[in-house]
């Protein structure tokens, strides 16, 4: 078998004397729709920021494709095909759409320059047409679904190999949500390998195909998302805490 796409072994995230994240070990295949839940504070987070390069692990290693990328910062991380989504849909509120776009694929335009900047921009307003309608208008005018659309896109127009989604539905609408998801999927059918981070299992279980259930920092169950979703002590867990 080939080496996975990301391979996450025993990654700890420390901030000052709060234990984030605990010997975490992930697998992301090539291609692969694979979804972490857990409630708030269990360490989520910061086990996808330590991946993306945005905090430092305190311990464990990192591989993409075989080749070890711990201790690389973000925009090398980006170099090397990880896209971070992260909480909270930040946008450049006083820049327009297109704006936004650009900055997310100035990668791409290092390597390909303005044509491929442009084809790439195309691409993204066939995946969400709501931007494409909204594309001379500020970013902060959005709604929050179409900032959700907005954040998902810039991190698409880096083109990578692995993109990396945290909360994705915190906050929105079920019907803005029935638009999200699907493109996700369709990302993922054409190849995108996608980790995505939840606190509504459900939803988060109903779209992947693996899951890892973290606790407290650290990863306490693993296994087929369909198998997860039956097991009462995941959910039940999970909504113990929800409650
Ligand atoms: N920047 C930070 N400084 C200090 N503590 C933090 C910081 N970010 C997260 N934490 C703490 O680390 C733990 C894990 O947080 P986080 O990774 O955000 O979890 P999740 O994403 O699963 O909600 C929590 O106890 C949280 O309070
Ligand atoms: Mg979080």
């Amino acid at each position: 078998m080939s080496a996975p796409l990301l391979k996450v072994e025993n990654l700890s995230v420390n901030y000052g004397h709060i234990q984030a994240s605990r010997q975490v070990s992930i697998e992301v295949g090539e291609g692969e729709f694979v979804g972490i839940i857990g409630s708030n504070g269990a360490g989520k987070s910061s086990t996808l920021k330590a991946v993306a390069g945005v905090v430092r692990p305190a311990a464990g290693t990192i591989t993409m494709a075989g080749k070890p990328v711990h201790g690389c910062g973000s925009h090398e991380m980006v170099r090397h095909g990880v896209a971070l989504v992260p909480e909270g849909r930040f946008v450049f509120a006083d820049q327009s759409v297109e704006d936004n776009l650009i900055l997310g694929g100035y990668i791409r335009a290092e390597r390909g320059g303005p044509a491929a900047l442009q084809d790439d921009m195309e691409r993204m307003y066939q995946l969400f047409p709501r931007l494409k309608e909204r594309r001379t208008q500020l970013a902060g005018s959005l709604s929050g679904g179409e900032q959700q659309m907005l954040v998902i896109a810039r991190g698409l127009m880096s083109r990578p190999r692995l993109l990396m989604i945290d909360e994705v539905s915190l906050g929105l609408a079920p019907k803005v949500l029935e638009l999200l998801f699907p493109v996700l999927q369709d990302l993922n059918r054409q190849g995108l390998a996608i980790l995505l981070v939840e606190q509504i299992a459900t939803r988060a279980l109903a779209v992947t195909s693996r899951a890892y259930v973290m606790e407290n920092g650290s990863v306490t169950q693993s296994g087929p998302s369909q198998q997860l979703m039956r097991d009462p002590s995941v959910m039940e867990a999970y909504l113990g805490k929800q409650h």
